[in-house]
C-alpha cells in the first residue's frame, strides 16, 4: 500500500454542456472519464466536491427557443432534465450540477468582470468594430449565420469563414452577395462598440507564460500553447467579450444593451455550481469538517483544481480561463485535463444508412447496462489527447470476455464452494500463493493505484484482466471440484476457494470506480455492508453469502438494435443536436492551429451547429484521409479475402495509390485535339503535370479551382506534348460526354482515396 497521504481537497468539473439538446456519446465519454478519476479520489479518503452546470447561454438558444415559441428558460429547463436524468443513468456522480443562468453565476460574472476592468492598468479595452447586421431580425450576426458567393471561386452559399469549395479563408465582410441565413436579408454592415479582455497585455503574456510552465500540462497541450503565446504572445489577440442585444447572456453591467459573450461567463459556471453547492449544504453535508465558505474554500492554497475537457475547447480553457482567475485576483486551475473524441468506427453497424451513431439515451432504452459502457471507455482511455473509436465489435469482445469471462467468472465458480461446504465461512490469512497472485496484489494494487491516478485507465484495466487471468489459472490448477470429493482434502479445499474469493474482493477494489454498481452487488456479495474503500484492499470477508449473478453478458443482438436508424423523430432542438451528432460521428477538428482560429472554432461550436471542416495543413490532411480510410475498411469477415473470377483482392486496390488533386492550371495543348494539359496540386507532394483526354468536355478555364482524384502512382508516360505524370478520373459511356469526378466538400489536397 502506498503511506498514507494527508486528505486531499479536490475540486474538479466536467466541461459544461451547451443547453442545446440530449447528450451524445462523446459528452457521456468525458463524464466518465471525469467519474472514474473521481470515484477512486473518493475511495483514498479524499475530499472531492464534483460538479457540473449547463452551458445555457448564447445566441443558438436564443434562436432554437424563439423557433419553437417558447423562452429560452423553457427550453434550458427542459435540456437540464434530460442532462440530469442522464446523468443518472450513466452513474456520473456530480455532487452538484446547476446552470450558467443563475444568480450565483450573474453574481460571479459581474465581479470578476469589475476586477478585470479596475485592474491597473485596465484590462478592459474598448473598441468600435464593423459587423453584418441583419436588418429584417434587427440583430448583429456571428460569422455562422453569414452565407454568400465564395470571392475566389464564385461558389455559392459558402460560410462567412472559409469556402468549402476552394478551401480559402477570408472575412464574411469579403463574400459576394452575403445573405442571412436567418432571414435571407442581405445583411448591412453597422458599427457597435465591443468591449475587450486585454491578453496582449504585457502583464498577461507573461502571466500565462509562467502558469503554462509552473502547471504539469500533458505534453501536446503544452506545446500547443507555446505555439499559440510563440513569439513573445505577438498573436495573442484581444479577446472581444460583448454582444448586443437581443442576447440571451448576462447583461455586462456598466454597459446598457450589452451581454457577456457566452464563453465569457461559461466557466465562470464552475464558480457558480461550487457555490451552490457549498451555500445548499451538501458540501458540508459530505464533508462535516469542511466548514468554510464557498469563497474560503475556492482560495484555500491547499484546494487543487482540475477540469477535465476536451481537445476542442483547450484554448478557453488554458488561457482565457487563467487569465480571467489570476486577473481578478483568484487562484488558477491546478490543472485541465484534455482528452481526445469519441469517433465512430463506421463499418458495417454504423454506417450512415443505419443511423448516425451510439445515441446514449437509445443504449439505456434498450436495457443496455451503463456500466459495459463505463469498462470500454475505461479500457480504451489513456492521459493521452488522442482520439478513441467506438467499435461495436469490440465492445461486446471485451465487455463478455473481460468482465463476464474473467471478473464475474471467478466469484460465480468460487463461491458455491463456499457456501455448500463451509457455510460461506472465508479463511483469514492468505496461506498458499503458489503464484504469487495474492501477494502480488500488494505491488499490482500500487500500479493500478498510480495507473488510475495518472487517468491511465487502460493500463489500469489491463492489469486487472491479468490478475483476473491468474486467479481462474490458480482455480483450473487446484480442481477444487476434486478436492470436494475427497473429505481428508477439505482444509485445501478451503483454502483454495478462500484465496480465490479474496482475489474476487481484490479486483472488486480495483474496479469499484469503473462499476459502481457492479461492485456495490458484489460488496453486498461479499459480506460488506458499504461501498468498497481503497483499504478494503487490506481487509478479508469473513462470510460470502449466497452467489447471484452480478453482471449479465451483452447481447450481440442488443448491437443490433443499437444501431439500426432511429425512426426520425421531429426534435424541437434540432439544430443543437444535429451538431451534436456530427460531432461525435464525425472527424474531430484538431485544435485549431491559430488564437484567432480556436476563437472562432469554438464560437462555431457554440453556435449549436457542425463545426467547419478541419482545414487541415498538409501535415493535418495526411491524418483525415488515414482516419477516413479506418471509418470505411470492411472488417476481415466482410473483406472475402481470395476472391474469385473477375475479382480483385484488397491488395490489389492498394496498389493504387489515389489522390485528391487541385486543378490549379489547364490549357490547351497545341496539336492535340482531345487533351489538356493539367497542373495538379497534391497537397504535400507537390505538382504533377497530366494530358487528360477530356478536352471535348471542358472549357480550360472552368477547371481551375477544381478539385478531382487522381492516380498518383501511374507510371510516367511520354507522350508527344510532354511527359504525363499521373492519370485524373472521369466517367464516360458509349454516347459522348466525360465526366470528371469531384470529391464531397471538404476534401483535400493530397487526401488518399481508398
Ligand atoms: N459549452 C462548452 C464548454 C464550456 S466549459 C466552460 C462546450 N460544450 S459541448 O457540449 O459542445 O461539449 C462539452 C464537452 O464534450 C467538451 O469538453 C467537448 O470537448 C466534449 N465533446 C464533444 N464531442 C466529443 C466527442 N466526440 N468525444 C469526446 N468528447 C467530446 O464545448
Ligand atoms: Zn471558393
Amino acid at each position: 500500500m502506498p503511506p498514507p497521504v494527508p486528505r486531499r481537497k479536490l475540486f474538479v468539473t466536467t466541461a459544461l454542456p451547451y443547453a442545446n439538446g440530449p447528450f451524445h456519446i462523446g459528452h457521456i465519454m468525458e463524464y466518465i472519464q471525469a467519474d472514474i478519476w473521481v470515484r477512486f479520489q473518493r475511495m483514498q479518503g479524499h475530499e472531492v466536491h464534483f460538479v457540473c452546470a449547463d452551458d445555457t447561454h448564447g445566441a443558438p438558444i436564443m434562436l432554437a427557443a424563439e423557433a419553437e415559441g417558447i423562452a429560452p428558460e423553457a427550453l434550458i429547463g427542459r435540456v437540464a432534465k434530460s442532462h440530469v436524468a442522464d446523468w443518472k443513468r450513466y452513474g456520473i456522480s456530480f455532487d452538484t450540477t446547476h446552470s450558467t443562468h443563475s444568480p450565483e453565476n450573474t453574481g460571479l460574472a459581474q465581479s470578476i468582470y469589475y476586477k478585470l476592468r479596475d485592474h491597473r492598468p485596465s484590462l478592459i479595452g474598448r473598441k468600435t468594430i464593423e459587423q453584418f447586421f441583419d436588418p429584417v431580425k434587427g440583430m448583429f450576426l456571428a460569422d455562422r449565420y453569414i452565407k454568400g458567393t465564395c470571392p475566389k471561386c464564385g461558389t455559392k452559399d459558402q460560410y462567412g469563414d472559409a469556402c468549402d469549395n476552394c478551401g480559402s479563408t477570408y472575412a464574411p465582410t469579403d463574400l459576394v452577395d452575403p445573405y442571412s441565413t436567418l432571414t435571407g436579408a442581405r445583411p448591412e454592415l453597422r458599427s457597435s462598440e465591443h468591449l475587450f479582455f486585454r491578453l496582449s497585455d504585457p502583464a498577461v503574456i507573461e502571466f500565462l507564460a509562467r502558469w503554462t510552465k509552473e502547471t504539469a500540462l500533458q505534453p501536446e497541450v503544452f506545446n500547443k500553447i507555446q505555439e499559440w503565446l510563440g513569439d513573445g504572445g505577438k498573436a495573442l489577440a484581444d479577446w472581444d467579450i460583448s454582444r448586443d442585444a437581443p442576447y440571451f447572456g448576462i447583461a455586462i453591467p456598466d454597459v446598457p444593451g450589452k451581454y457577456f459573450y457566452v464563453w465569457l461567463d461559461a466557466p465562470i459556471g464552475y464558480l457558480a455550481a461550487l457555490k451552490k453547492h457549498f451555500d445548499s449544504g451538501a458540501a458540508r453535508r459530505a464533508y462535516p469538517s469542511e466548514t468554510r465558505s464557498f469563497e474560503e474554500f475556492i482560495a484555500a492554497p491547499e484546494v487543487e483544481q482540475y477540469h477535465f475537457i476536451g481537445k476542442d475547447i483547450v484554448y478557453f480553457h488554458t488561457l482565457f480561463w487563467p487569465a480571467m482567475l489570476r486577473f481578478s485576483e483568484r487562484k488558477t486551475p491546478t490543472n485541465v485535463f484534455v482528452h481526445g473524441f469519441l469517433v465512430m468506427a463506421s463499418g458495417e453497424k454504423m454506417s450512415k444508412s443505419r443511423g448516425t451513431g451510439l445515441s446514449p439515451q437509445r443504449y439505456v432504452e434498450l436495457g443496455m447496462n451503463p456500466e459495459w459502457l463505463r469498462y470500454y471507455l475505461a479500457a480504451k482511455l489513456n492521459d493521452r489527447v488522442e482520439d478513441l473509436e467506438f467499435n461495436p465489435d469490440d465492445f461486446v469482445a471485451r465487455v463478455n470476455s473481460d468482465l463476464i469471462g474473467k471478473y464475474v467468472n471467478i466469484a460465480s465458480r468460487a463461491a458455491p464452494f463456499l457456501t455448500r461446504h463451509f457455510a460461506g465461512e472465508v479463511l483469514g490469512e492468505a496461506g498458499n500463493d503458489p503464484q504469487g497472485w495474492l501477494a502480488a496484489t500488494g505491488e499490482a494494487a500500487q500500479e493500478i493505484h498510480a495507473a488510475l491516478d495518472d487517468r491511465q485507465y487502460g493500463r489500469a484495466m489491463r492489469k486487472v484482466m491479468e490478475l483476473a487471468d491468474q486467479i481462474n489459472r490458480y482455480f483450473d490448477e487446484q480442481q477444487p471440484w476434486a478436492l470436494a470429493k475427497d473429505p481428508a482434502r477439505r482444509d485445501e479445499l478451503h483454502r483454495v476457494v478462500s484465496d480465490c474469493i479474496v482475489g474476487f474482493k481484490n479486483l472488486s477494489v480495483f474496479l469499484a470506480p469503473v462499476l459502481p454498481e457492479t461492485t456495490r452487488a458484489a460488496a453486498r456479495f461479499l459480506g460488506f455492508g458499504r461501498d468498497l474503500g481503497w483499504d478494503d484492499l487490506q481487509r478479508t470477508p469473513t462470510r460470502v453469502g449466497e452467489y447471484k449473478h452480478l453482471l449479465a453478458r451483452i447481447d450481440p443482438k442488443q448491437i443490433d438494435a443499437l444501431f439500426e436508424p432511429p425512426s426520425p423523430q421531429p426534435s424541437p432542438a434540432k439544430a443543437g443536436e444535429g451538431a451534436a451528432q456530427a460531432h461525435a460521428g464525425t472527424t474531430p477538428s484538431a485544435p485549431r492551429p491559430s488564437p484567432a482560429k480556436a476563437g472562432e472554432g469554438a464560437a462555431q461550436a457554440h453556435a449549436g451547429t457542425t463545426p467547419s471542416a478541419p482545414q487541415p495543413s498538409p501535415a493535418k490532411a495526411g491524418e483525415g484521409a488515414a482516419q477516413a480510410h479506418a471509418g470505411t475498411t470492411p472488417s476481415p469477415r466482410e473483406r472475402g479475402e481470395g476472391g474469385g473470377e473477375g475479382t480483385i483482392s484488397i491488395d490489389d486496390f492498394g496498389k493504387l495509390d489515389l489522390r485528391i488533386a487541385r486543378i490549379v492550371g489547364a490549357e490547351q495543348v497545341a496539336g492535340a485535339d482531345k487533351l489538356l494539359k493539367l497542373t495538379l496540386d497534391v497537397g504535400e507532394l507537390g505538382q504533377r503535370t497530366v494530358f487528360a483526354g477530356i478536352k471535348s468536355a471542358y472549357d480550360p478555364a472552368e477547371l481551375v479551382g477544381r478539385l478531382t482524384p487522381m492516380v498518383f502512382n501511374l507510371a510516367p508516360r511520354k507522350m508527344k506534348f510532354g511527359v504525363s505524370e499521373g492519370m485524373v478520373l472521369a466517367a464516360s459511356g458509349d454516347g459522348p460526354g466525360v465526366y470528371l469526378l469531384a470529391p464531397d466538400a471538404g476534401a483535400q489536397p493530397g487526401m488518399r482515396v481508398k
